[in-house]
C-alpha cells in the first residue's frame, strides 16, 4: 500500500473517522554537494519515489493526538504545552513541527496518523521528509496559508528544536522538487535551478548495513565539522584580507580565487579557541550551534575538510554541466572523486560505505558514492536504464540490501 492510503487507514482504524487532509513528503538523495550546504555552497539532490504521509483531521480538544505505522507508542499532548521527555523520537519531530508553528496556533487540535515507505535513519531523509508532512498537514487543517519558503523556514527550524543541527538542503528539495529533475540548489546568493535528468539515466540507492542516526555520535561528529569549516572559513577569510566576521562560512570566500590555494597553509589541525585568537575574532561564532555548544578546545582537522569542502562546491558545477551535456561517464567520475573526497578528506565514510560503492560501480554504474550525512547510511549510484539490476544485486551481496532504484520524483503536496 502506498504511503498515503496506509497514512488514510491508519487514520480510519484508529479514530473512526475519513481524514480530513493527507500531506505527502518524499525523501531525498543528494546526487553531489555533500556536506557543502551548512558553508552555503550549492547542492545537487533530487526528491525520491518515497515518502512519508501524514492523515490528519480535528480532534475534539485542544490536543494533539498522532499514531505511526512503525512504531508502537502513540503520540497525545495537549497543544499549548509539550511535555519535557516524550516517549519515542517521532514524538520530538511531532512536539518539534507543533513548536515551530507557535505563534499561530488556532484552539482546535488535531489527531494525525503517519506511514512512510522510506527506510529511518538512512541518510534519506526521513525525519525532514516527516516534519515537511506534518507541517502541510498542519497547514491543510489550520488553514495556515504558508508558502513554500515558510515551510522550508519551519521545517528547518522544526528539526533545530528536535536537535538536529543541519544545513538547508533537505526541507528545501523535499518542498520545491519536480518529477523527472534534479534541483541545483544555491545558498549565496539563494537560488534553486531545476535540471532535467536524462531519460537514459537510472539511479540506485543502497543501504550499506549500518544506520546513519542523526543523534549520538553522528550528531557530534557532524557538528564537528560544521565548526570546523568556520574555523577554516575564518582563518581563510584572514589570510586573504576579508573580514572573518562577515560570513564565517567557506561560501562566502569561495569565490574568490586565491581561496583553493590557500587551504593548504591552513593549519592540519586547530582548536575554535586557538582559530579565533589567531585570526582575532570572537570565539561565539565558530561554536555557537542551534543543537547546543561545541568544546572549544578540541583540535580539529581544518585542512582537510576545507579541502573536502572546496572542491566538492567545484564538483557541483561540473556534475550539472554533465547532468546538461548528458555526459553518464563525466557524471560517474565526479561521484567517484566526491566519495574518495569524503573518504580520505572528509572522513565521513565507513569500510561497508567504500565497499559498496566500490561493488556497485564494479557492477556496471557509472559512479557511485554515499550520500547523506555519511557515518553509516546509504550509496547512491547512477547507471544507463536496463542496467540496474546487477548493480541492485551487487549491493545486496555486499552490503545486505535493501537496495533499490529511485526516482526523480515530486515535492511535498497534498493528496
Ligand atoms: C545531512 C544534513 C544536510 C547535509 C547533509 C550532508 O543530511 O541534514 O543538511 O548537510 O547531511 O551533505
Amino acid at each position: 500500500m502506498d504511503p498515503a492510503a496506509a497514512a488514510a487507514d491508519l487514520f480510519r482504524r484508529t479514530f473512526g473517522a475519513e481524514p480530513r487532509h493527507i500531506a505527502i513528503a518524499p525523501g531525498r538523495v543528494n546526487l553531489i554537494g555533500e556536506h557543502t550546504d551548512y558553508s552555503l555552497l550549492p547542492v545537487l539532490p533530487f526528491a525520491i519515489d518515497r515518502a512519508t504521509a501524514v492523515a490528519i483531521g480535528p480532534s475534539d480538544g485542544p490536543s494533539v493526538r498522532a499514531v505511526s505505522d512503525a512504531f508502537p507508542s502513540p503520540a497525545h499532548f495537549p497543544l499549548d504545552a509539550v511535555p519535557a521527555t516524550l516517549a519515542e523520537p517521532w514524538h520530538r519531530y511531532l512536539a518539534a513541527a507543533r513548536s515551530a508553528l507557535a505563534d499561530r496556533l488556532p484552539a482546535e487540535g488535531a489527531c494525525l496518523a503517519i506511514a512512510s515507505d522510506l527506510p529511518a535513519a538512512s541518510g534519506l531523509s526521513s525525519s525532514s521528509a516527516l516534519t515537511v508532512a506534518l507541517l502541510l498537514a498542519f497547514d491543510a487543517l489550520w488553514s495556515l496559508r504558508l508558502s513554500r519558503d515558510d515551510l522550508v523556514g519551519l521545517a528547518a527550524h522544526a528539526e533545530r528544536l528536535a536537535g538536529a543541527e543541519t544545513g538547508g538542503m533537505d526541507q528545501r528539495v523535499i518542498a520545491f522538487a519536480r518529477p523527472a529533475h534534479l534541483l541545483r540548489i544555491d545558498f549565496l546568493p539563494p537560488a534553486m535551478t531545476h535540471l532535467a535528468v536524462p531519460g537514459a539515466w537510472a539511479f540506485v540507492v543502497a543501504s550499506s548495513g549500518q544506520p546513519a542516526p542523526k543523534g549520538g555520535t553522528a550528531r557530534a561528529a557532524y557538528n564537528e565539522r560544521v565548526v570546523a569549516t568556520r574555523i577554516a572559513a575564518a582563518l581563510l577569510a584572514d589570510l586573504l584580507g576579508v573580514d572573518p566576521l562577515e560570513a564565517p562560512v567557506l561560501g562566502a570566500i569561495a569565490a574568490i580565487d586565491a581561496a583553493p590555494l590557500l587551504v593548504d597553509e591552513l593549519p592540519a589541525r586547530i582548536s575554535a579557541r586557538n582559530a579565533a585568537a589567531a585570526a582575532g575574532i570572537p570565539l561565539e561564532p565558530l561554536v555557537t550551534l542551534s543543537a547546543g555548544a561545541f568544546d572549544p578546545d578540541l583540535p580539529l582537522p581544518v585542512r582537510a575538510f576545507a579541502r573536502h569542502v572546496l572542491s566538492e562546491a567545484e564538483r557541483v558545477d561540473l556534475a550539472c554541466a554533465a547532468v546538461t551535456a548528458g555526459d553518464l561517464a563525466a557524471l560517474g567520475e565526479l561521484m567517484a572523486a566526491s566519495h574518495a573526497s569524503l573518504r580520505d578528506d572528509y572522513r565521513c565514510s565507513t569500510p561497508a560505505l567504500d565497499a559498496l560503492a566500490k561493488a556497485m560501480t564494479n557492477a556496471g554504474a557509472a559512479g557511485a558514492r554515499l550520500t547523506g550525512a555519511g557515518f553509516g547510511g546509504f550509496a547512491i549510484a547512477v547507471c544507463e536504464r536496463g542496467r540496474e539490476r546487477p548493480v541492485i544485486d551487487a549491493a545486496v551481496a555486499a552490503a545486505g540490501g535493501p537496495a533499490f532504484t529511485v526516482t526523480p520524483s515530486a515535492g511535498a503536496r497534498l493528496a
